[in-house]
């Protein structure tokens, strides 16, 4: 079983082609919290996965939630991996993630991390063209890459794209992560043709549609930028620069 969180498809796009090389069923983490769920079992030569984009060197705060509230158990013979895909390095979360699997009792037997394009628009211009192609061509061959050492049962720590300092980078981002979030600067254009998708596909429920609008009722939200990048027509915003930034989602993600 592969749980995923996902903004604009790229850790969607590694769980299912995982999970459908590995004969895994994959699950977002968003629908299965809210949805009734209980202890999961993962039983001899099954697979538990989790997929997760790289917030601010560390973990999208619906999966740290997540794996808070995980009631596992994995039988004897059963195995697991940790793939976290990020625009250029991970710092340390993958190593959160590890500790977090301690937690629960489970050793993280493979460690993954996988270079995509970068969705992180409010900071930058998303990849365009060759260099999105380039990108997205390598990914493939390093996902075949993780399935063959999953295959061949050759567990290791294969997370080479930690970048500096890793420590001291997830615990000072990650901090401002967890204390940002806020929801203030979002904001529509009268462009918005109030189709919703924006209030569907919001994975903590931040948006309402008001009077045909999208409107961010919580003061935080994850900061997936599924908004942002996923409305058919651009007109969600944050802040002044988003406007003039290109928009990005996984072409092979099905979104
Ligand atoms: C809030 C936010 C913070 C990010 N921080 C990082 C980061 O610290 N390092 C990095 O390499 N990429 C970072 N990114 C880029 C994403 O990790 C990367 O594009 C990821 O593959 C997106 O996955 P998704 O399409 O499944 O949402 C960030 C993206 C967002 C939205």
């Amino acid at each position: 079983m592969i749980f995923y969180f996902t903004g604009t498809g790229n850790s969607l796009y590694a769980a299912n082609t995982l999970g459908s090389a590995l004969g895994e069923e994959v699950k977002s983490i968003p629908e299965y919290i809210s949805s009734n769920h209980g202890k999961i079992t993962i039983g001899k030569g099954e697979v538990l996965g989790l997929v997760f984009p790289v917030y601010y060197y560390s973990l999208p705060t619906v999966v740290e939630d997540f794996l808070e509230n995980l009631h596992i158990d994995m039988e004897e013979g059963a195995r697991s991996f940790i793939l976290a895909t990020c625009g250029a390095t991970t710092g340390d979360s993958t190593n959160i993630a590890k500790n977090h699997f301690r937690n629960k009792g489970i050793h993280a037997d493979f460690v993954f991390a996988l270079e995509m394009p970068d969705n992180y628009v409010l900071l930058y211009d998303v990849q365009i063209g060759e260099k999105q192609d380039r990108i997205l061509k390598s990914s493939r061959d390093s996902l075949d890459r993780m399935v063959q050492l999953i295959e061949e049962d050759k567990r290791g720590e294969y997370n080479e794209i930690k970048g500096p300092m890793p420590g001291m980078m997830t615990m000072i981002a990650g901090a401002l992560y967890r204390r940002g979030r806020r929801t203030q600067k979002f904001h529509v254009a009268d462009s918005c043709t109030s189709c919703n998708l924006c209030e569907e596909i919001c994975p903590v429920d931040a948006i309402e549609i008001r009077e045909g609008k999208p409107v961010w009722v919580k003061e935080r939200c994850v900061h997936c930028l599924a908004c942002i990048h996923r409305c058919p027509v651009s007109a969600i915003q944050y802040g002044s620069k988003t406007s003039t930034r290109g928009r990005y989602v996984n072409p092979f993600s099905g979104f």
